[in-house]
Parts: C-alpha cells; structure tokens; sequence
C-alpha cells in the first residue's frame, strides 16, 4: 500500500547527468550519468532490484535499492520493458563482476514502455525450445536475445572489415542494381518480375557489372544481396542473401587465388586484432583459430580420387536427375566418377575430413557458368574456377577466370543457349580493350556461419528467405 505512494522525482540538487549509452560509458565512471535501454534480467534480492539493462551497444548492471525499489513500476517492472535509469556509475567491487566491470547504483529512474507479465510476457512468447517455425515467425524477438544480436554485431564487424581490407587493396566499392534483364548463373534459379511490362530479375550475382566497371575504375568489389530461387532447404541456403563480389583486372588464375586468401587472412586479422570484435568471436567460437596460408589447392579431378579413396560416394541418379532405390527403397549409392559434380553431402565430408580451408580448381566446363575461361588443352574442356571450402560449411567462395575473347564469349551464349542480345554491354567489355581478368563471390552468411560456428546461415542475416519465408 505504502509503495503505491511513493512518487519519484529528481532529486535537483544532484549534478545534471551525461546521457551514454552503455558501450562509452568507462570514462564516465564516478559521475552521474543516464542510460536508456531495455530490461534485459532481473532479479529481486531483499530490498534489491537487480536490472541488467541493454541497449544493443552492451549490457549494464543497474541497482535500485532504498525508496527507488518501493515505487508501483519498480514492483511491477517486467522483462523486457524500455526504462531510463540515473545514477552513479561506479567500478564492481572487488571479486565481483559486471559486464564492463561497473555497475549503475540509481537514484531516479521511469518506465518508458512497459511489457507485459502476464501470459503474453515475453519469456513466454519466446520458449527456446519452440518449434524452428515458431521461432522464425518471432525472429524479432529472438534478436533481443545475446547469441542472436551477437552474430549480428560480428556481422557488422565482419563487413567494415572487409571494406577495410579491400581499401587497403586499393579496390573500389560499387554498387550494381538488384534489377537485372541478365542471368549470371542459370535461368533455373531466376526471380522474375515484371517491369513496367518487361521481363526483369532479381540479380543473382553482381559479377557482369562488376567486369563493366574494370576499365572504368579498376578493381572493384560490392556489397550487394543476391536473390536465388533455389528450392533448397538446407542449412547453407537462403533466397536472399548477402554477396560480397570482387572483379580484378590483369590477374592470372594464381593470382586469383592468392588474393582470395589474401582478403580472408587479413580480414580475419583485423577482426582478432580489434578487442570488440575478438570477443564476439570468442563468446560464439571460442575454439576458433585463423585458418593459416596458403590454402590446400585440389584439383577438381584429384577431389574425385580424394572422394574414392575415401569411400564417399553419392546417390545413383537417372537421366532426369532423380535417385535411383534399391528394392527396399533406399538410395543406391555409388563412387564418384569425373564429370559429377561435387554435391553438397560430399562437399561438406570432404571439409570436415580435411578440417582446413581448401580451394577446389579447374572444374569441368559443362558443370560450371557461361562465362568461365578454359584451360587450353586437349580432351574434356576444364575451366579456371575455384571453389573454396570450409569446414562445416563447406563452398563460402566461387570464382574463376572470364573468358576474355569476343569470339570464345559469343561461342559460349550459343552453348548455352542464351541470346546475346541483352548482354551487349557485357560483350563490349571483350570489344574495347580486352583484358585478362577474374573475379569471385562470397557468401556472407556462409562465411560468418563458419566465423561464428553457426548450425545454418539462418542465424547469420537479420531477417532470413528461404522457400516459403519472407515473414516477418
Ligand atoms: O558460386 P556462385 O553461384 O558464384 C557466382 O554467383 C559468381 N557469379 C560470383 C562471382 O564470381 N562474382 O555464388 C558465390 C557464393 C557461393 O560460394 C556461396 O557462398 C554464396 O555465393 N551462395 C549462397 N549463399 C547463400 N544462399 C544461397 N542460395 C547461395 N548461393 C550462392
């Protein structure tokens, strides 16, 4: 009865508090600052309320004790509201600890939205044993939770990181139109939408562009996302995600390679080198260690051999593509023979067993894009291509060499039975000063889920597609 009462209000006579937010706030230890957040725990001891706050930059530790407790909010304060709280920051005593190793002792505080506490509070809303369905319809409030917003803040990191090392490259940011007229790689794959009556696509790779670019400004890379309508539902596949793409002018296939795992290494060690982002890394993969160059190379026939000697074979298919079964039902399983592709299953054992980054080369030409550069010889055409692998995620980087001549380009769209009339611009590139080039794409969320040790690349972007998901 008496704490519905009490009413707080400022106290005038104290110093006017520094409003921070959590991340800055050390220098302001032993002055009166003010902190807006959210409830992130709580805990009540005696006449203590203990608060962890957040605010999305960190997390503090927050006291309310004496008349600050006994209010009506304070009694009734939930999870999850929004609250300001004032007070004295001041270092944890000794043999204790906070997050940022102090703790906000409050002299004033006000609830800003609460949250409810009843059957609809958000600890109930969001059970983490849910159903994966469940927990992707409230994926906004999973984001509240410190893994989730972890991965993301890495991935944040991750991509100022990356800008980092390709500005130290001297390669320049672009940024291409997600509406296309082009294919890059395969019709079977494309959004299509109409455009003011046209037939356009969502992109499915910046690259073309990106090549257009060479002459202009020379190397170039983009942040871009990429759209696939791949009915995949595995743990490495999304609808959208987020491409980083680099395109680089007079490079040979070696040079490709050895500049890939150039912008890895150096992007991982500036992300180790910055306290921020090494503790992320160590909250989520605490056994991660900076994969060492030069990366294996395998050749794609040697990985066919690799795959035998092994035992890891693959699922018998028919013409049409679909397994063939054995009497009881079950798939027959057969050797690897060159020619196959390398599927997702085998990939990944493959990744696993080596335990390292590992770039597949020189896959056949029938089995990789258009636009791909051979390897000048006799027998079956190869092509200058790579993929690169890690473990538990398997493929993170596909790239290769472009066909630089005219003549090989217009060869290769009749092959493959696109009409070379929309990719003009493209084809002008071979027109006006050719030139040897190559370039890649990498998966973000692929590379953040080996980075962080994520079970799929769903944790990896803010809000996930995948077949039959664009909610919320
Ligand atoms: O191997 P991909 O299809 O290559 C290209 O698109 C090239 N045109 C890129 C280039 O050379 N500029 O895709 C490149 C990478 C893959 O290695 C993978 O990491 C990622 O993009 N990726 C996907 N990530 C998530 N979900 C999907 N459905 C993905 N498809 C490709």
């Amino acid at each position: 009865e008496e704490s519905k009462q009490i009413v707080l209000v400022e106290d005038e006579a104290l110093p006017k508090a520094t409003k921070a937010k959590i991340v800055s706030l050390t220098p302001l230890r032993g002055s009166r600052v003010r902190v807006s957040g959210w409830v992130h725990r709580l805990r009540d001891q005696k006449d203590l309320i203990f608060v962890v706050l957040r605010d999305g930059t960190g997390y503090l530790q927050t006291i309310l004790s004496s008349r600050v407790a006994k209010t009506f909010n304070a009694l009734t304060l939930t999870l999850e509201s929004s609250i300001e709280v004032f007070g004295t920051l001041q270092a944890v005593p000794e043999g204790k600890t906070a997050p940022g190793g102090h703790e906000l002792i409050v002299d004033y505080w006000q609830v800003l939205g609460s949250a409810p506490g009843n059957e609809d509070a958000f600890t109930n809303r969001l059970n983490e044993k849910s159903d994966p369905s469940i927990l992707a319809d409230l994926r906004h409030l999973v984001l509240r939770g410190e893994t989730s917003s972890s991965v993301l803040r890495l991935r944040a990191a991750l991509l100022s990181a990356f800008r980092a090392s390709y500005g130290a490259h001297d390669i320049l940011e672009v940024t291409p139109p997600c509406m296309v007229q082009t294919q890059v790689e395969g019709g079977a794959t494309l959004f299509k939408f109409d455009y003011y009556g046209q037939p356009a696509f969502l992109t499915q790779s910046s690259q073309l562009y990106l090549e257009t670019c060479l002459p202009a400004l020379g190397d170039v890379f983009c942040v871009q996302e990429s759209f696939r309508a791949e009915n995949s539902h595995t743990r490495r596949h999304l609808s959208e995600y987020t491409h980083l793409e680099a395109e680089l002018a007079f490079v040979t296939f070696d040079d490709l390679m050895t500049h890939i795992e150039a912008i890895i290494c150096e992007t991982v060690d500036k992300l180790l080198a910055d306290p921020a982002s090494a503790a992320l890394i160590k909250q989520l993969n605490p056994n991660f260690t900076p994969p060492s160059r030069p990366f294996l190379r395998i050749s794609y026939v040697d990985a066919i051999d690799w795959l035998n000697e092994h035992g890891i074979q693959h699922e018998k298919e028919d013409a049409e593509g679909n397994a063939v079964r054995d009497a009881d039902g079950r798939p027959i399983m057969v050797d690897h023979a060159v020619g196959d592709d390398i599927a997702e299953a085998a990939e990944r054992q493959m990744t696993d067993i080596i335990g390292k980054p590992v770039f597949l080369h020189g896959f056949p030409a029938e089995l990789k894009a258009f636009y791909m550069k051979k390897i000048k010889g006799e027998g079956p055409a190869y092509t200058e291509s790579c993929d690169l692998l890690m473990p538990n995620v398997g493929e993170i980087v596909g790239g290769s060499m472009r066909i630089s001549d005219m003549e090989e380009l217009l060869a290769a769209y009749k092959r493959e039975g696109i009409d070379p009339t929309p990719y003009y611009w493209f084809t002008d590139q071979r027109k006006y000063g050719t030139c040897e080039h190559g370039g890649y794409g990498l998966g973000v969320e692929r590379f953040l889920a080996w980075l962080a040790n994520r079970y799929t690349v769903r944790e990896c972007t803010l809000y996930p597609r995948w077949p039959n998901r664009a909610t919320p």
